[in-house]
């Protein structure tokens, strides 16, 4: 019997994120989703991370109705969807009520699989949304977030994935969002893992680098079972390694991938044409195609390196992206080595930036890295420099319980109902915790929505340039 392994597909998600920063709306992938739901992908990332945000900010597209949309012309496929623990999918923390609802209406939308991360690895930040995503009756993923330092040691991550098994997660996810996992550290952790825990092991990389493919390949002999992949058009840069070349592959060191390599043409054939047009229009910046080695050296996510490219073009400093990229490893170590994932990286960012730009390191503070230095997005891995904690804080001490958020759930309701003109209780809860999750996108899409109510949605509809 050849061994399993199973691929799971990002195309819908986290390709998407990281190669044309979510842009892709709806009626670009609508018309191949019952061709993917046969090609016999383990599970399809279609939902959570940026997509949300995105929906509602730029392509004037209720998140919700997109998961409902999906799941009708995927039965047969498990839908996944990626969530920032007690963050959702925003970039600060929200209440416990919020995080169970957002999970519970996540499931009932068509979600089957919420892989649950916290940046640093607080797993007190995820255990809110383990347990609601355990009540809902779906799997519940849990992370531990890849990164080097010299206080990540494989003896950590394997207590890390032992407390995940304690939690309940049924399956446990390396993510490495910066593409440092080279086959050899893939393998010795894959292997650690394996060997002292019973959870299924997922492999998530990026080909930022040039090491996800060599990254996967090692991280399946050492027994990993399920891995990430994304289909050729919209693989390899700052994405994941190519579907169908890790199916080739495996094929033929006999794995059974479960893959239907005909169906996988037809994925291509229709994803082809969007990648051109998102190159065409720019949307696609031809540098995040690119390998790129350096990520070795600063350690930065493909996400986070297009941001920098971005706001300094923006400063019109495209000049210090070099001086940027160094300070970016000072300040990580001065932060006590948090991953550089979602929002961690662009604070570790911004704070670089701040310290090259200023010409002077921790003059000025983002508002953000203050909430981090007191203690609100939860434990730092290793130990914070302290003269940075006095120099931001003053004598105010870093607090060291998780940060409760009280209840914005009702209050949102009232909101919500004001905008679109109902009573509170004609709210869907959907659009509430759309309306928490991000207020003033939500607000703006609501109105949209208000405004072609009647008109049919048949996914052609006039996008706003952002
Ligand atoms: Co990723």
């Amino acid at each position: 019997m050849p061994k399993k392994i199973n691929i799971t597909e990002t195309v819908l998600r986290d390709a998407n994120q990281s190669l044309c920063a979510t842009r892709i709306p709806i009626e670009d992938f609508v018309d191949i989703l019952d061709t993917m739901d046969k090609a016999g992908y383990y599970s399809v990332e279609c939902w959570g991370g940026a997509t949300f945000d995105s929906c509602l900010r730029y392509l004037n597209e209720d998140p919700w109705e997109r998961l409902r949309t999906i799941r009708k012309h995927m039965p047969n496929t498990k839908l996944q969807m990626l969530l920032r623990g007690q963050n959702i999918l925003g970039y600060r923390h929200y209440s416990d009520e919020a995080v169970r609802g957002f999970v519970r209406k996540a499931v009932e939308n068509g979600i089957d699989i919420i892989r649950i991360f916290d940046a640093l690895n607080d797993l007190r930040n995820i255990e809110v949304a383990v347990d609601e995503c355990l009540k809902a009756g779906a799997e519940a993923q849990g992370v531990m977030c890849y990164t080097k330092s010299p206080v990540h040691t494989l003896e950590k991550y394997v207590a890390q994935a032992k407390e995940l098994e304690r939690m309940g997660c049924q399956s446990l996810c390396i993510k490495d969002m910066a593409a440092l996992l080279s086959p050899k550290e893939a393998y010795d952790l894959v292997k650690a893992l394996k060997e002292n825990c019973s959870l299924k092991v997922v492999v998530h990389t990026h080909s930022t680098t040039g090491l996800g493919a060599m990254t996967l390949l090692k991280a399946v002999e050492a027994g990993a079972d399920v891995i990430d992949c994304a289909i050729s058009p919209f693989a390899s840069g700052t994405s994941q390694p190519c579907t169908e070349s890790m199916n080739y592959t495996l094929k033929q060191f006999g794995y059974d991938t479960g893959l239907d390599e005909d169906v996988l043409t037809k994925i291509k054939t229709h994803f082809a044409p969007v990648k051109k047009k998102f190159l065409e229009n720019g949307q696609i910046n031809p540098y995040v195609m690119a390998t790129n080695a350096d990520g070795l050296i600063y350690q930065v996510p493909g996400g986070m390196l297009s941001n920098l490219i971005a706001n300094l073009t923006d400063m019109n400093s495209m000049d210090k992206f070099d001086a940027v990229l160094a300070e970016i490893p000072n300040v990580r170590k001065d932060m006590g080595y948090p991953p550089l994932v979602t929002p961690l990286s662009q604070m570790v960012g911004s704070q670089a930036t701040v310290n090259v730009i200023v010409g002077e390191r921790y003059k000025n503070f983002p508002k953000e890295i203050l909430s981090y230095l007191r203690g609100e997005y939860g434990r730092a891995p290793g130990e914070v420099n302290p003269d940075i904690i006095k120099k931001a804080l003053g004598d105010e001490k870093p607090m060291t319980e998780r940060i409760h958020v009280p209840d914005e759930l009702p209050e949102a309701r009232i909101k919500a109902a004001e905008i679109i003109g109902c009573k509170p209780e004609d709210v869907s809860e959907e659009d509430v915790l759309s309306y928490v999750a991000f207020p003033k996108q939500a607000e703006d899409f609501f109105r949209y929505r208000e405004e072609h109510k009647g008109v049919k949605v048949t996914y052609a509809i006039q996008k706003v340039e952002d």
